[in-house]
């Protein structure tokens, strides 16, 4: 390997740095170290292996691998020696208060610190507080010596990666944000460039990807706020759809209507059972917990929550006005995960809604075409081989995660499975027609 191949290190090699580092060695002109505490996160990536559902990323990873330039290791020594730009992608999850719990960001930033020297770009990936970029400097610069601390920079760089997708999410991008002081942000937009010139094999040069330089607050703010405004985006949907199921209107009609008008876009206005996983939530009480900080009360983005929260009560209370009682009824429920393409099941509103309707006795049968296991407590729960094996003797089938392959379904299976005529589609993906040929009775949501 060249010596004047920059050397990446990328701290935590959870589902973002394994993103970060097999892109950003695949694309080449690098050398990449992937730092992981655990040893054996570490050694199965390093084996190819891949420890989480993404598709693509198995051949991606072995692929890149094979190049040289990508390496994992649980040596601090080995990573970080020498780098010239490091990036920080460990986890934040959830504290006990909603507020992001924020220790493996600061393990990190120590296991970091000893090894900056002059020039190393620390650059965080991971969602932490509008106003942790300057903490981690801190925290960074207080476990130096005063006296001959490195001059090193800070950068914020949000990551926008969906899950399912985030391969071309991370090489086909909208846009590129990053936030900082000039010299730290152009060392990071060096390293961007193939991706802002779509300068690699399969590039889409035809529709290259802005670059946003901010300050490093603002590119924090933006992390948190696009969230925000997607998550917002779906309660409106949600929201509109209980107005259309009232006053008789089809909010499948209303919804792309309102879409096709430029300002607002179609993406992201499909009502349902509301969105899950772990970003929108996490990321929306963060923001109002922030408010708050400063006595801001954040009525829009409640109010947010809220609606996604409601879609799911909404659910139970159809099944029971279409059902009356739910106590000793049997449901099939078809899709597990938060949504399709990945086997994530972090405030899936599925798993949300078995658990109300185990709460109202009722029995619960479900399929996912990834997911097979549930966590403990839904133990009672029927995990069924196919679909038809889920709509078993059921009363009711809901639909709760729009894997593609439930379109594909024959209507006819799955009514003679049943024992009732319900079928509740919770994503409006199912086709009504062909599902009310087979003799089912088929709602959805907005309609
Ligand atoms: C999201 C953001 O899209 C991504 O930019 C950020 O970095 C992390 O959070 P992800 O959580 O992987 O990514 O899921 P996404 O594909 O955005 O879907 C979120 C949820 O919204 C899913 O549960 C989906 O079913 C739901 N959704 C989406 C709707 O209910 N209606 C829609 O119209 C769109």
């Amino acid at each position: 390997m060249s010596m004047s191949e920059p050397k990446i290190a990328v701290i935590g090699t959870g589902y973002v740095g394994a993103i970060t580092s097999t892109c950003f060695a695949w694309l080449g002109g690098v050398e990449v170290w992937g730092l992981d505490t655990d040893p054996g996160r570490a050694g199965q990536l390093a084996m190819g292996q891949v420890p989480f559902y993404e598709p693509g990323l198995p051949e991606f990873l072995a692929e890149t691998i094979a190049t040289g330039r990508l390496t994992f290791t649980v040596s601090p020594h080995e990573a970080l020696t020498d780098a010239d730009v490091v990036f920080l992608c460990v986890g934040t999850p959830s504290g006990a208060d909603g507020n992001p719990d924020l220790s493996q960001v600061e393990s990190a930033a120590r296991t970091l610190a000893p090894f900056l020297r002059d020039g190393t770009v620390v650059v965080n990936k991971s969602t932490v507080p509008v106003g942790s970029g300057n903490w981690v400097r801190t925290l960074l610069e207080d476990s130096l010596p005063r006296a001959d601390r490195p001059a090193f920079q800070v950068v914020s760089n949000p990551e926008f990666l969906r899950e399912g997708t985030a391969i071309d999410d991370f090489l086909f991008p909208d846009r590129v944000v990053l936030g900082g002081d000039e010299s730290g942000l152009r060392r990071v937009a060096e390293l961007y460039r193939p991706i802002l010139e779509q300068a690699f094999e399969g590039g889409r040069p035809e529709r290259l990807p802005e670059l946003i330089t901010t300050g490093l607050t603002s590119a924090e703010m933006t992390k948190y706020a696009a969230n925000a405004f997607l998550a917002m985006k779906i309660s409106f949907a949600n929201e509109i759809a209980g107005l259309c199921e009232l006053v008789g209107a089809d909010a499948r009609e209303v919804l792309p209507a309102i879409g096709a008008d430029r300002r607002v876009g179609r993406p992201f206005l499909s009502p349902g059972l509301g969105w899950g996983g772990s970003c929108f939530g996490k990321d929306v009480s963060a923001l109002v917990a922030t408010g708050l900080e400063y006595g801001y009360t954040s009525g829009l983005l409640s109010a947010t929550v809220e609606v996604n929260l409601a879609q799911r009560a909404a659910v139970i209370r159809r099944l029971q006005r279409e059902l009356r009682v739910l106590k000793g009824r049997r449901i099939a429920v078809l899709g597990l995960a938060f949504k399709p393409g990945t086997d994530d099941l972090r405030d899936a509103p599925a798993l949300d809604i078995i658990r109300r309707l185990l709460a109202a006795g009722a029995g619960v049968a479900a399929y996912d075409p990834v997911v097979k296991t549930l966590p403990p407590d839904l133990s009672a729960v029927r995990l069924a081989a196919d679909v038809a094996e889920a709509a078993d003797q059921a009363d009711a089938v809901l639909l709760a995660t729009e894997w593609p392959e439930f379109q594909d379904v024959d209507p006819s299976a799955v009514a003679a499975a049943m024992k009732g005529d319900l079928v509740l589609d919770g994503r409006n993906v199912l086709d009504p027609h062909a599902w009310a040929s087979a003799g089912l009775r088929v709602v959805g949501v907005g309609w």
